[in-house]
Protein backbone atom coordinates (compact mmCIF):
# COMPACT_ATOMS: atom_id res chain seq x y z
CA UNK A 1 0.00 0.00 0.00
CA UNK A 2 2.99 2.32 0.91
CA UNK A 3 6.28 2.49 -1.17
CA UNK A 4 9.06 0.68 0.49
CA UNK A 5 11.61 3.56 -0.79
CA UNK A 6 10.99 7.27 -0.74
CA UNK A 7 13.03 10.39 -2.15
CA UNK A 8 13.14 13.48 -0.16
CA UNK A 9 14.29 16.48 -1.81
CA UNK A 10 14.92 19.00 0.70
CA UNK A 11 14.31 22.41 -0.61
CA UNK A 12 15.17 24.38 2.58
CA UNK A 13 18.69 26.00 0.68
CA UNK A 14 16.18 27.42 -2.21
CA UNK A 15 12.68 27.39 -0.85
CA UNK A 16 13.56 28.08 2.98
CA UNK A 17 15.27 30.83 2.70
CA UNK A 18 14.31 33.00 -1.03
CA UNK A 19 11.69 34.55 1.69
CA UNK A 20 14.03 35.92 4.09
CA UNK A 21 13.94 39.78 4.68
CA UNK A 22 17.29 40.03 5.67
CA UNK A 23 20.63 39.54 3.75
CA UNK A 24 21.90 35.75 5.33
CA UNK A 25 25.63 35.42 5.07
CA UNK A 26 27.05 33.22 2.31
CA UNK A 27 28.63 31.16 4.95
CA UNK A 28 25.57 30.42 6.85
CA UNK A 29 24.00 28.66 3.12
CA UNK A 30 27.14 27.25 2.41
CA UNK A 31 26.71 25.02 6.12
CA UNK A 32 23.22 24.87 5.63
CA UNK A 33 23.88 22.82 2.36
CA UNK A 34 26.49 20.94 3.76
CA UNK A 35 24.94 20.00 7.25
CA UNK A 36 22.07 18.48 5.11
CA UNK A 37 24.11 16.52 2.59
CA UNK A 38 25.69 15.66 5.25
CA UNK A 39 22.54 14.22 7.08
CA UNK A 40 21.95 11.86 3.94
CA UNK A 41 20.00 13.76 1.74
CA UNK A 42 20.43 12.80 -2.00
CA UNK A 43 18.87 15.91 -3.17
CA UNK A 44 19.54 19.17 -2.12
CA UNK A 45 17.92 22.34 -3.75
CA UNK A 46 21.49 24.70 -3.27
CA UNK A 47 19.41 27.93 -4.83
CA UNK A 48 17.80 29.81 -7.69
CA UNK A 49 19.30 31.55 -10.76
CA UNK A 50 16.30 34.03 -11.20
CA UNK A 51 16.68 37.49 -11.12
CA UNK A 52 18.31 39.34 -8.11
CA UNK A 53 15.43 42.40 -8.52
CA UNK A 54 13.05 39.76 -7.82
CA UNK A 55 14.40 37.70 -5.63
CA UNK A 56 17.28 39.02 -3.29
CA UNK A 57 18.13 36.49 -1.18
CA UNK A 58 18.85 34.25 -3.95
CA UNK A 59 21.42 36.78 -5.72
CA UNK A 60 24.73 34.67 -4.04
CA UNK A 61 23.70 31.45 -5.64
CA UNK A 62 26.37 30.94 -7.88
CA UNK A 63 28.78 31.57 -4.22
CA UNK A 64 27.03 29.18 -2.85
CA UNK A 65 27.61 26.37 -5.18
CA UNK A 66 31.42 27.64 -6.05
CA UNK A 67 31.71 27.13 -1.98
CA UNK A 68 30.69 23.76 -0.83
CA UNK A 69 31.81 20.90 -0.33
CA UNK A 70 30.45 18.16 -2.53
CA UNK A 71 29.90 15.17 -1.71
CA UNK A 72 29.61 12.69 -5.12
CA UNK A 73 26.55 10.76 -4.61
CA UNK A 74 24.58 14.13 -3.52
CA UNK A 75 22.26 16.28 -6.47
CA UNK A 76 22.77 19.81 -6.16
CA UNK A 77 20.28 21.38 -8.24
CA UNK A 78 18.97 24.97 -9.12
CA UNK A 79 15.57 26.43 -10.00
CA UNK A 80 16.15 28.22 -13.41
CA UNK A 81 13.08 30.42 -14.74
CA UNK A 82 14.73 30.97 -18.38
CA UNK A 83 17.75 30.27 -20.96
CA UNK A 84 19.55 32.77 -18.67
CA UNK A 85 19.34 31.54 -15.47
CA UNK A 86 19.96 27.82 -16.90
CA UNK A 87 23.17 29.24 -18.45
CA UNK A 88 24.15 30.55 -14.71
CA UNK A 89 23.40 27.49 -13.49
CA UNK A 90 25.56 25.98 -15.26
CA UNK A 91 28.28 27.97 -14.90
CA UNK A 92 27.87 27.80 -11.57
CA UNK A 93 28.05 24.14 -11.28
CA UNK A 94 24.66 22.78 -10.69
CA UNK A 95 24.50 18.82 -10.97
CA UNK A 96 20.34 19.62 -12.56
CA UNK A 97 17.81 22.51 -12.97
CA UNK A 98 14.16 22.92 -12.65
CA UNK A 99 11.86 24.41 -14.52
CA UNK A 100 8.72 26.12 -12.37
CA UNK A 101 5.63 26.58 -14.23
CA UNK A 102 2.02 27.08 -12.21
CA UNK A 103 -1.61 26.27 -12.71
CA UNK A 104 -2.88 29.36 -12.22
CA UNK A 105 -2.85 32.44 -14.57
CA UNK A 106 -2.58 34.69 -11.76
CA UNK A 107 0.36 33.70 -10.13
CA UNK A 108 2.07 32.78 -13.10
CA UNK A 109 2.23 36.52 -14.30
CA UNK A 110 2.75 37.50 -10.25
CA UNK A 111 5.33 35.03 -10.22
CA UNK A 112 7.49 34.66 -13.30
CA UNK A 113 5.71 37.88 -15.21
CA UNK A 114 4.23 35.91 -18.04
CA UNK A 115 1.22 33.44 -18.60
CA UNK A 116 1.23 30.00 -18.57
CA UNK A 117 1.68 29.56 -21.92
CA UNK A 118 4.51 31.76 -22.40
CA UNK A 119 6.28 30.09 -19.06
CA UNK A 120 5.98 27.11 -21.40
CA UNK A 121 7.66 28.78 -24.59
CA UNK A 122 10.47 29.72 -22.54
CA UNK A 123 10.75 26.59 -20.87
CA UNK A 124 11.65 25.26 -24.17
CA UNK A 125 14.75 26.72 -25.29
CA UNK A 126 15.71 25.75 -21.73
CA UNK A 127 15.23 22.07 -21.96
CA UNK A 128 16.81 21.98 -25.16
CA UNK A 129 19.97 23.40 -23.83
CA UNK A 130 19.97 21.23 -20.52
CA UNK A 131 19.11 18.21 -23.20
CA UNK A 132 22.53 19.36 -25.36
CA UNK A 133 24.69 19.53 -21.56
CA UNK A 134 23.03 16.33 -20.77
CA UNK A 135 21.38 17.51 -17.41
CA UNK A 136 18.15 16.74 -16.27
CA UNK A 137 14.90 18.88 -15.65
CA UNK A 138 12.59 18.98 -12.95
CA UNK A 139 9.40 20.62 -13.04
CA UNK A 140 7.15 22.35 -10.80
CA UNK A 141 3.78 23.25 -10.73
CA UNK A 142 2.61 25.95 -8.50
CA UNK A 143 -0.61 26.73 -6.67
CA UNK A 144 -2.51 22.54 -7.08
CA UNK A 145 -4.78 22.98 -4.77
CA UNK A 146 -5.49 26.48 -4.71
CA UNK A 147 -4.04 30.02 -5.75
CA UNK A 148 -3.73 32.99 -3.53
CA UNK A 149 -5.10 35.51 -6.52
CA UNK A 150 -7.27 33.18 -7.71
CA UNK A 151 -8.59 30.70 -4.84
CA UNK A 152 -9.83 27.50 -6.58
CA UNK A 153 -7.88 25.66 -8.77
CA UNK A 154 -8.89 22.89 -11.18
CA UNK A 155 -7.02 19.78 -11.33
CA UNK A 156 -7.43 19.24 -14.86
CA UNK A 157 -5.52 22.32 -15.15
CA UNK A 158 -2.84 21.15 -12.99
CA UNK A 159 -3.11 17.44 -15.08
CA UNK A 160 -2.75 20.04 -18.43
CA UNK A 161 0.29 21.61 -16.97
CA UNK A 162 2.00 18.59 -15.24
CA UNK A 163 1.90 16.70 -18.66
CA UNK A 164 3.10 19.60 -21.02
CA UNK A 165 6.17 19.79 -18.34
CA UNK A 166 6.69 16.03 -18.53
CA UNK A 167 6.36 16.44 -22.56
CA UNK A 168 8.47 18.44 -22.63
CA UNK A 169 11.28 16.27 -21.04
CA UNK A 170 11.07 16.92 -17.17
CA UNK A 171 12.30 13.27 -15.87
CA UNK A 172 9.52 14.50 -12.96
CA UNK A 173 6.96 17.21 -12.14
CA UNK A 174 6.35 18.37 -8.55
CA UNK A 175 2.97 19.42 -7.41
CA UNK A 176 3.05 22.53 -5.07
CA UNK A 177 0.90 23.50 -2.47
CA UNK A 178 2.50 26.95 -2.48
CA UNK A 179 -0.11 28.68 0.17
CA UNK A 180 -0.86 25.35 1.87
CA UNK A 181 -4.38 25.43 1.97
CA UNK A 182 -4.88 21.62 0.54
CA UNK A 183 -6.52 18.82 2.65
CA UNK A 184 -6.27 15.19 2.26
CA UNK A 185 -9.30 14.44 -0.15
CA UNK A 186 -8.79 17.53 -1.78
CA UNK A 187 -5.35 15.96 -2.49
CA UNK A 188 -6.84 12.57 -3.06
CA UNK A 189 -8.97 14.17 -5.60
CA UNK A 190 -6.53 16.45 -7.70
CA UNK A 191 -3.88 13.17 -7.56
CA UNK A 192 -6.32 11.22 -9.00
CA UNK A 193 -7.34 13.18 -11.85
CA UNK A 194 -3.72 14.12 -12.66
CA UNK A 195 -2.75 10.92 -12.12
CA UNK A 196 -5.14 9.84 -15.22
CA UNK A 197 -3.23 11.56 -17.50
CA UNK A 198 0.68 10.76 -16.54
CA UNK A 199 2.18 8.06 -14.72
CA UNK A 200 2.57 8.49 -10.63
CA UNK A 201 5.91 7.74 -10.66
CA UNK A 202 6.80 10.97 -12.43
CA UNK A 203 4.96 12.85 -9.32
CA UNK A 204 6.28 14.56 -6.58
CA UNK A 205 4.62 16.15 -3.89
CA UNK A 206 5.88 19.81 -2.44
CA UNK A 207 3.55 21.16 0.76
CA UNK A 208 3.40 23.84 2.19
CA UNK A 209 2.41 23.89 5.67
CA UNK A 210 0.50 27.19 6.40
CA UNK A 211 -2.75 25.32 7.83
CA UNK A 212 -0.82 22.29 9.69
CA UNK A 213 -2.26 19.58 6.63
CA UNK A 214 1.48 18.72 5.08
CA UNK A 215 1.70 15.38 6.62
CA UNK A 216 -1.81 14.31 6.35
CA UNK A 217 -1.43 15.47 2.59
CA UNK A 218 1.89 13.87 2.15
CA UNK A 219 0.01 10.13 4.04
CA UNK A 220 -2.26 10.29 1.32
CA UNK A 221 -0.07 11.26 -1.17
CA UNK A 222 2.09 7.94 -0.49
CA UNK A 223 -0.96 6.02 -0.58
CA UNK A 224 -1.97 7.30 -4.17
CA UNK A 225 1.71 5.52 -4.86
CA UNK A 226 3.69 8.83 -4.91
CA UNK A 227 7.12 8.25 -3.66
CA UNK A 228 9.22 11.92 -3.72
CA UNK A 229 8.56 14.47 -1.31
CA UNK A 230 9.60 17.63 -0.98
CA UNK A 231 10.13 19.39 2.45
CA UNK A 232 12.43 21.96 4.02
CA UNK A 233 14.38 21.26 7.18
CA UNK A 234 13.03 23.39 10.29
CA UNK A 235 9.73 24.20 8.41
CA UNK A 236 11.94 26.97 6.82
CA UNK A 237 10.03 28.62 3.47
CA UNK A 238 7.53 30.72 1.97
CA UNK A 239 7.06 32.19 -1.50
CA UNK A 240 7.64 35.74 -1.89
CA UNK A 241 5.03 36.51 -4.79
CA UNK A 242 2.12 33.92 -2.44
CA UNK A 243 1.05 36.14 0.02
CA UNK A 244 0.47 34.20 3.43
CA UNK A 245 2.42 31.53 2.32
CA UNK A 246 4.05 30.26 5.37
CA UNK A 247 7.21 27.05 5.45
CA UNK A 248 7.64 23.95 3.49
CA UNK A 249 6.84 21.11 5.98
CA UNK A 250 9.52 20.36 7.95
CA UNK A 251 12.04 17.45 6.56
CA UNK A 252 12.27 16.41 10.07
CA UNK A 253 8.98 15.78 10.66
CA UNK A 254 8.49 13.92 7.34
CA UNK A 255 11.33 11.88 7.93
CA UNK A 256 10.37 11.09 11.82
CA UNK A 257 6.55 9.85 9.70
CA UNK A 258 8.25 7.60 7.50
CA UNK A 259 10.46 5.76 9.77
CA UNK A 260 7.42 5.52 11.73
CA UNK A 261 6.07 3.64 8.96
CA UNK A 262 9.50 1.67 8.17
CA UNK A 263 9.60 3.46 5.18
CA UNK A 264 13.76 3.78 3.86
CA UNK A 265 14.60 7.37 3.47
CA UNK A 266 18.41 6.99 4.21
CA UNK A 267 18.36 10.04 6.26
CA UNK A 268 20.08 10.63 10.10
CA UNK A 269 17.66 12.35 11.98
CA UNK A 270 19.96 13.68 14.96
CA UNK A 271 21.85 15.00 11.73
CA UNK A 272 19.27 16.58 10.33
CA UNK A 273 17.68 18.19 13.46
CA UNK A 274 21.41 19.54 14.43
CA UNK A 275 20.56 21.32 10.55
CA UNK A 276 18.25 22.41 11.27
CA UNK A 277 18.21 24.19 14.71
CA UNK A 278 21.99 25.61 13.14
CA UNK A 279 19.94 27.58 10.42
CA UNK A 280 17.68 28.47 12.98
CA UNK A 281 20.06 30.00 15.54
CA UNK A 282 21.52 32.07 12.12
CA UNK A 283 18.18 33.35 11.58
CA UNK A 284 17.14 33.86 15.26
CA UNK A 285 13.85 32.29 15.59
CA UNK A 286 12.62 29.11 16.81
CA UNK A 287 12.80 25.78 14.29
CA UNK A 288 9.01 25.17 12.77
CA UNK A 289 9.92 21.09 13.20
CA UNK A 290 7.71 19.90 15.98
CA UNK A 291 10.48 16.46 15.73
CA UNK A 292 12.95 18.64 16.17
CA UNK A 293 11.61 20.50 19.42
CA UNK A 294 10.64 17.07 21.34
CA UNK A 295 13.87 16.01 20.50
CA UNK A 296 15.67 19.02 21.64
CA UNK A 297 13.33 19.48 24.36
CA UNK A 298 12.66 23.45 23.14
P1 LIG B 1 11.11 39.89 -16.19
O1 LIG B 1 11.29 41.24 -15.53
O2 LIG B 1 9.88 39.67 -16.98
O3 LIG B 1 12.39 39.48 -17.07
O4 LIG B 1 11.22 38.78 -15.08
P2 LIG B 1 13.14 40.11 -18.26
O5 LIG B 1 13.56 38.99 -19.13
O6 LIG B 1 12.36 41.26 -18.85
O7 LIG B 1 14.44 40.72 -17.55
C1 LIG B 1 14.37 41.77 -16.61
C2 LIG B 1 15.70 41.88 -15.89
O8 LIG B 1 15.95 40.65 -15.17
C3 LIG B 1 16.89 42.05 -16.81
O9 LIG B 1 17.86 42.78 -16.08
C4 LIG B 1 17.40 40.64 -16.98
O10 LIG B 1 18.76 40.58 -17.32
C5 LIG B 1 17.18 40.07 -15.60
P3 LIG B 1 18.02 44.40 -16.22
O11 LIG B 1 18.25 44.59 -17.70
O12 LIG B 1 16.69 44.97 -15.76
O13 LIG B 1 19.15 44.72 -15.33
N1 LIG B 1 17.03 38.60 -15.60
C6 LIG B 1 17.77 37.77 -14.86
N2 LIG B 1 18.74 37.99 -13.96
C7 LIG B 1 19.27 36.91 -13.38
N3 LIG B 1 18.87 35.65 -13.61
C8 LIG B 1 17.90 35.40 -14.49
C9 LIG B 1 17.31 36.48 -15.16
N4 LIG B 1 16.33 36.58 -16.07
C10 LIG B 1 16.18 37.88 -16.35
N5 LIG B 1 17.50 34.14 -14.71
C11 LIG B 1 11.83 36.57 -14.38
C12 LIG B 1 11.08 37.42 -15.40
C13 LIG B 1 11.42 35.14 -14.61
C14 LIG B 1 13.32 36.75 -14.61
C15 LIG B 1 11.45 37.08 -12.97
O14 LIG B 1 10.07 37.11 -12.87
C16 LIG B 1 12.01 36.19 -11.88
O15 LIG B 1 13.21 36.14 -11.66
N6 LIG B 1 11.13 35.47 -11.16
C17 LIG B 1 11.55 34.51 -10.14
C18 LIG B 1 10.56 34.46 -9.05
C19 LIG B 1 10.96 33.41 -8.05
O16 LIG B 1 12.11 33.02 -7.94
N7 LIG B 1 9.96 32.98 -7.26
C20 LIG B 1 10.17 32.01 -6.23
C21 LIG B 1 10.40 30.61 -6.73
S1 LIG B 1 8.91 29.77 -7.22
C22 LIG B 1 8.34 29.03 -5.78
O17 LIG B 1 8.83 29.33 -4.72
C23 LIG B 1 7.32 27.94 -5.87
C24 LIG B 1 7.90 26.54 -5.68
O18 LIG B 1 8.55 26.43 -4.44
C25 LIG B 1 6.80 25.48 -5.76
C26 LIG B 1 5.59 25.79 -4.86
O19 LIG B 1 5.75 26.04 -3.67
O20 LIG B 1 4.50 25.74 -5.42
C27 LIG B 1 8.91 26.21 -6.79
MG1 LIG C 1 7.50 26.07 -2.53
Amino acid sequence: MYPSKVKIVEVGPRDGLQNEKSLIALADKVALVEALADAGLSMVETGSFVSPKWVPQMADSAQVFAAIRRKSDVTYSALTPNLKGFEAAMEAGADEVAIFGAASESFSQKNINCSIAESLARFEPVMEAAQRAGKRVRGYVSCVLGCPYEGEISAHKVAEVTRALLDMGCYEVSLGDTIGVGTPLKTQQMLEIVARTVSVDKLAVHFHDTYGQALANILVALQQGVSVIDSAVAGLGGCPYAKGASGNVATEDVIYMLSGMGIDTGVDLNKLVKAGNAITASLGRPTQSKVARAMTGT
